[in-house]
């Protein structure tokens, strides 16, 4: 059966009321690892690191929603490559999906040797957050307008996750 395609002379169709672009809340750190953030190896935490993970996506997330938000999951980590004493953490979150009272932030993280100009790839983070109001009441967030094929690819990969975590905080919930 054949859809009918957009007329690519027309208008895009409006954006839902309130929506917000990803690029309007995209939240970038710079953090310097000093030795307070390092273990006996002269190498990053990794507590440490998702403290700022944690932290990055939290603004990010305050400025997509403009509420306070609580954060309610972190999936799983992996740290391919290791940051050193006297080198620098570079963190860019940005919103993917949001759902109704919650959304998802991917927080991109890299090393970086400002002395040789090295910059490599660290760890890649999916957190959830829920706005709240006062009284700590889960809130609607703003929608998310989402624009060109990379931006539809993370919505739609952010919704699946979101299967899977409720699945599991489902599952957990069960004697
Ligand atoms: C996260 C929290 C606010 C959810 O509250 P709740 O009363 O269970 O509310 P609901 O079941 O209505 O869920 C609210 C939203 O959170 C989402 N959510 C709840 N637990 C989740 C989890 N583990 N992972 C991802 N999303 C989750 C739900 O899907 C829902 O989102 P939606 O409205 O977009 O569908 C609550 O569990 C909480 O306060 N947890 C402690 C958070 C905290 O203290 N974080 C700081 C670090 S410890």
């Amino acid at each position: 059966m054949n859809t009918p395609s957009r007329d690519l002379d027309a208008p895009p169709p409006p954006a839902p009321a309130g929506a917000r672009r990803p690029s309007d809340s995209v939240t970038t750190m710079t953090e310097y690892v000093l030795p307070t953030h390092t273990n006996a190896l002269g190498t990053i935490f990794g507590g440490q690191v998702l403290a700022w993970i944690d932290l990055c996506a939290a603004i990010c997330a305050q400025r997509h929603t403009g509420r306070t938000v609580i954060t309610a999951g972190i999936d799983d980590l992996s740290f391919d490559r290791s940051i050193l004493v006297g080198q620098v953490v570079r963190l860019h979150a940005k919103v993917t999906a949001t759902f109704r009272t919650s959304l998802e932030i991917l927080v991109m993280v890299q090393g970086e040797d400002a002395t040789r100009g090295d910059v490599w790839p660290t760890v890649t983070a999916f957190v959830t957050f829920v706005a709240v109001d006062a009284a700590m009441r889960p809130v609607p967030v703003p929608p998310l307008l989402v624009e060109g094929h990379e931006e539809r690819r993370l919505a739609e990969a952010a919704a699946e996750r979101r299967e899977r975590r409720l699945a599991r905080r489902h599952q957990g919930r069960s004697p």
